[in-house]
């Protein structure tokens, strides 16, 4: 039986210790295990987490091993290394497939039934290797995706706006990374369509806007690595904003990396792609209007992962 309030996240890194601080915050787990091959830096998340507890709602936040994964609703992998200055995130397949060919068969030969998140980079290739080595079904299988992506094209459209960022509607789609694109045919601020809403505020040149923006968003990680080493408090977040739709059941739309299955004419990968979450993890893939240049990046992005995939022993 899994327990609907119990999540595990592997890998206590900048990522995962700020993944757990975020759920503890939302309150959404009453047991939370921690796992890392470093013993001794998963206890010190746990204690250092433990202590704030007293002005959260009470959990229990613990040490584990593989064991402790069977019953929880949510696993969330992060284990694996980041990016150093310089480096995209494929370059990070070789050390973080082996990773993960370790961890996902302890999860596997636990009988898990539960949603399996990764978050470790290249994020979409991980997932569709975990989806392989696992042999979950597609829907319990899933990537924090594009939904990082996502968060920051609407902050920086809410800055450029001068306008509240909850209400500006757009979406970051294909790899989390250097491929992605943004799909500006469908992007409105509350209903209304982008280009008349920046007209509103005084914004004519859309192309140049468009493309800075874009660019702003798909080199967030190099200028933040640059500047602090790693990224983290904004993963932390989106991964909160995932777990609560799966947890409230929320048939919430986010764009979460997936295994697809003919969607845009596409098979054979994971992409971040706006779907509906809810309690079983992908209720649905949805296949949004896209204009023909964004079809063809959608493409592209696709072509670029399938060729790392095909060099992947899986
Ligand atoms: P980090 O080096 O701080 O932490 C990685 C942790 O993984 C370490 O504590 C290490 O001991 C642990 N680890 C390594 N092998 C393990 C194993 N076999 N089992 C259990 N634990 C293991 O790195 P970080 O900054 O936390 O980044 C982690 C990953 O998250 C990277 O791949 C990074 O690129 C990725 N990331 C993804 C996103 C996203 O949007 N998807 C955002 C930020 C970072
Ligand atoms: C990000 C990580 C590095 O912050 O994937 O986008």
């Amino acid at each position: 039986m899994l327990n609907p309030r119990k999540v595990a996240v592997i890998g206590c890194g900048f990522v995962g210790s700020s993944i757990a601080f975020s759920l503890i915050q939302r309150g959404l787990f009453s047991e939370m295990v921690l796992i890392d091959a470093n013993q001794d830096k998963a206890e010190g998340e746990a204690m250092d987490l433990s202590h704030g507890l007293p002005y959260t709602a009470t959990m229990d936040i613990h040490v584990g091993n593989y064991d402790d994964i069977a019953d929880c609703a949510l696993v969330i992998v992060t284990a694996g290394a980041n990016q150093k200055p310089g480096e995209t995130r494929i370059d990070l397949i070789d050390k973080n497939v082996a990773i993960l060919k370790h961890i996902v068969p302890e999860i596997a030969k636990r009988n898990y039934e539960g949603i399996l998140m990764i978050v470790s980079n290249p994020v979409d290739v991980l997932t569709y290797a975990a989806y392989k080595i696992s042999g979950f079904p597609a829907h319990r299988v899933i990537g924090s995706g594009t939904v990082l992506d996502t968060a920051r094209l609407k902050n920086l459209l809410g800055e450029h706006l001068d306008v509240d960022s909850r209400n500006v509607h757009a979406v970051i789609i294909g790899e989390h990374g250097d491929s992605e694109l943004a799909v500006w045919s469908g992007a409105n601020v509350s209903g209304i369509p982008l280009h008349h809403f920046c007209e509103l505020r005084g914004h004519f040149d859309h192309e140049g806007s468009m493309q800075r923006l874009y660019e702003g968003v798909r080199d967030s990680a190099y200028e933040i690595i640059a500047r602090k080493g790693a990224t983290y408090y904004g993963i932390a977040m989106a991964v909160g904003r995932i777990a609560e739709g799966i947890v409230r059941d929320e048939h919430a739309v986010l764009p979460i990396s997936v295994v697809l299955d003919g969607e845009y004419g596409l098979d054979g990968l994971c992409l971040s792609i706006p779907s509906i979450v809810g309690k079983d993890g992908v209720h649905k893939v949805l296949e949004i209007p896209l204009d023909e240049s964004e079809y063809a990046a959608l493409h592209a992005s696709a072509d670029r992962l399938r060729e790392v995939i095909a060099h992947l022993d899986l």
